[in-house]
């Protein structure tokens, strides 16, 4: 499946990873949060941690955010959009 990094349009797509000490959050749209509506919302977030993934999977009417509880070095988010398609940090 295409992975799209680049994002022209208002809505944001590319999944936004902070750091922080002892956790991980990731945000779909870095300033302007992706929608989370009934037709339209991000079906799951992955961090991929050291070549590991981790996986929470999202409905409508909750954050486009998530917070994973793990630490490491190389990681990678992707999420997927019901509409948009898949997306990669
Ligand atoms: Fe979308």
């Amino acid at each position: 499946m295409a992975q799209k990094t680049e994002d022209s349009a208002v809505e944001k797509h590319i999944p936004f990873i902070i750091k922080e000490e002892g956790k991980v959050t990731v945000k779909v749209g870095e300033n302007t949060a992706h929608p989370m509506e009934e037709r339209h919302y991000i079906e799951w977030i992955e961090l991929q941690v050291d070549g590991k993934s981790y996986y929470r999977f999202l409905k409508p009417g909750d954050k486009p955010e998530v917070v994973f509880c793990v630490a490491g070095d190389e990681m990678i988010a992707r999420e997927y959009c019901n509409v948009h398609g898949l997306w990669k940090s």
